[in-house]
């Protein structure tokens, strides 16, 4: 790599730090990714730590969600599609998913069309995994 070409990485990168944003390790921007969050998940899911599913049976929360097996949650009502899917929540298939979630899981409950935008979906993925991390941070304090 030029040295022209290290140079224009690292301003670009004090630039965004000192604009406050903080990257992700997938590259993704957990403040954006909590506007786009709020946008477009919170009618039917949260991130907030122990949450349980609501008696109606719409919000499923996603606490901690990264990296468990798809449709663990006591008390939500998954669809079958979703139960046998037998998924993990990797970052790469979460962003499959957020990308066309009836593409990857036919026959699936969830009525959200996904998002085209892949940086969007990176900066969800940041987003959730950064309530995740909250947990590491408690333990340790
Ligand atoms: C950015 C937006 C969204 C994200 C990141 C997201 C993420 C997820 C994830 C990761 C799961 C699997 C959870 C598990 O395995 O426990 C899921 C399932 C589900 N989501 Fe979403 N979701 C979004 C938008 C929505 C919207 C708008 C709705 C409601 C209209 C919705 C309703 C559901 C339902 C009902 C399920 C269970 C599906 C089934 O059992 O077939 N989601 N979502």
């Amino acid at each position: 790599m030029s040295i022209r070409k290290i140079i224009a990485l690292s301003v670009g990168l004090f630039c965004l730090i000192s604009a406050g944003v903080t990257l992700a390790q997938n590259g993704g921007d957990s403040a954006h990714g909590e506007e786009l969050f709020k946008t477009y998940a919170t009618a039917c899911h949260n991130t907030m730590k122990g949450a349980t599913p609501d008696m109606y049976g719409v919000v499923l929360p996603l606490h901690g969600i990264v990296g468990t097996e798809a449709a663990q949650t006591k008390g939500f009502f998954y669809s079958k599609a979703m139960r046998e899917s037998e998924i993990v929540w990797t970052e790469e298939n979460l962003d499959k998913y957020l990308e066309d979630p009836k593409k990857m899981i036919p026959e699936i409950r969830m009525e959200f069309v996904g998002l085209e935008n892949q940086q969007d979906r990176l900066d969800i993925i940041a987003y959730i995994l950064s309530t995740q991390n909250d947990d590491v941070e408690e333990e340790t304090n």
